[in-house]
């Protein structure tokens, strides 16, 4: 959890909400293209590099085991130092806040011939590990961990075998992780996951020359590997535009652009459900960034559905969530959410520190152990509103204030910084 001082305050808006909006870097994006360009052979240059505290949290790791790289604004240069020329740290990783960052490098660290501590804040401190340390020790890495299963973690590292793993969770981090260890480990390393997760890793891979075999559910890379260097630029992020998408949404009149998004397929169902929610959104003119397809969006206010978040779409909209439990309470017919377990195991329990804020601000929910459930047209009153340290809460209930009945106030509101600092100016620069 990150605590701050900073509260900043959001006033119900007095119009629509009009503008055009560039968004940083995809985070998950970003994290992966970190990774990859310090095991690569050569110097990478990474264009748009998310701004946010985790992806820096990435690279702060990545120098302390020996990678040189230098950052221009958004520009990251990272000298790879190829698959075995990471260096041994004497002291402890810090990821920060941010669960990729553990998740995903504890793939690549298992893999060295050498043990590595890794851990974090408070709040990535109390975040599960025994979905990666189960197929990495399954492939010979020997880890432990505080509880047998909280950061820090402590990682022995050794020459893996390849493993065919089936995995419990639809978790993009833990794929993530089994397939970069793979990257070590003689033969082939296979992950099958029980719901499509975004497969940034998989479409980067094959950026860094690596090829990567993909089927309906599953992926499977050939181990050693050898990653080339590349010159690269990361797309807007999708679950940051969510904030806005949603804003102007249920700000009636609102007119907005989003620049330059992120529109991968696994990531893309937000769109699918705010049109299925009634939401006006277009998807202005799209290309191809290094695999990845990027397009401008439109997004107009007017009348609200709602519907269900459950299966396979409970996976794919995890982190939009607690911005579209905003529009659900406003729309007509609510919102319900099931089959989202994950949520009580991200950076705070997502469905409390949700449901708290809203009781807060007047709102009813019935919360589930994997889910809640909001009935629609309900008022949001002004309220004292507390992020918990938790980013997307204090982004989603910034995004509440603009329909609230006065003044509302956001403690820790510096939590944003941790996916999105520009947050707060561009919020205001479209209320303007
Ligand atoms: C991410 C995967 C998701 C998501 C997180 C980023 C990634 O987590 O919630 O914000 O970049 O792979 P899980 O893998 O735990 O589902």
């Amino acid at each position: 959890m990150t605590t701050d001082t900073t509260t900043e305050t959001i006033h119900p808006a007095r119009g629509p909400l009009e503008g055009s909006v560039r968004l940083p870097g995809d985070k998950s994006i970003s994290h992966r293209y970190g990774m990859l360009a310090a095991i690569a052979e050569g110097t990478s240059v990474i264009h748009n590099y998310s701004s946010g505290a985790d992806c820096h949290s990435t690279l702060g790791c990545l120098r302390s085991l020996g990678v040189e790289i230098t950052e221009d604004g958004r520009d990251v240069t990272v000298h790879g130092r190829g698959l075995h020329g990471l260096v041994e740290y004497n002291g402890q990783l810090d990821a920060g806040n941010s669960g990729s960052t553990i998740r995903m490098l504890s793939g690549i660290l298992a893999g060295q011939p050498f043990t590595t501590r890794i851990g974090g804040d408070d709040s990535l401190s109390k975040r599960p590990m025994q979905r990666i340390m189960g197929p990495l020790s399954q492939m010979g890495a020997k880890l432990s961990a505080r509880d047998g299963k909280f950061p820090p973690i402590e990682i022995q590292g050794c020459e893996l075998r390849p493993l065919d793993y089936d995995m419990p969770v639809a978790s993009a981090q833990v794929k993530s992780c089994v397939l970069l260890a793979g990257l070590y480990a003689n033969g082939t390393t296979a992950v099958h996951e029980p719901a499509k997760t975004r497969d940034h890793t998989e479409v980067a891979l094959r950026e860094f020359g690596v090829e990567v075999e993909t089927g309906r559910g599953w992926a499977k890379v050939n181990g050693p590997a050898k990653l080339e260097a590349r010159e690269l630029s990361v797309p807007g992020d999708l679950s940051s535009a969510a904030f806005f998408l949603v804003a102007a949404a249920i700000v009636p009149g609102s007119n907005v652009i989003l620049q330059g998004v992120g529109l991968n397929p696994t990531r893309a169902t937000l769109i699918d459900f705010l049109v299925s929610a009634g939401v006006q959104v277009k998807i202005l003119d799209m290309g191809m960034k290094n695999g990845e397809p990027v397009g401008d969006l439109l997004v107009r206010g007017g009348a609200l559905k709602g519907g269900v978040i459950e299966k396979q779409w409970a996976a794919a909209l995890i982190d939009e969530i607690p911005v579209l439990a905003i529009l659900g309470a406003l729309s007509d017919d609510g919102l319900t959410v099931r089959d989202a377990a994950e949520l009580r195991v991200k950076e705070t329990d997502r469905i409390e520190t949700m449901a708290a804020n809203l009781r807060r601000m007047g709102v009813t929910i019935e919360t589930t152990p994997d889910g809640f459930h909001l009935r629609g047209r309900q008022t949001f009153h002004a309220a004292e509103i507390d992020s918990y340290g938790d980013h997307r809460i204090a982004m989603a209930f910034a995004v509440a204030g603009l329909r609230a009945s006065g003044p509302c106030i956001i403690q820790n509101a510096g939590a944003a910084s941790v996916s999105f600092p520009e947050f707060w100016q561009t919020l205001r620069g479209l209320s303007a």
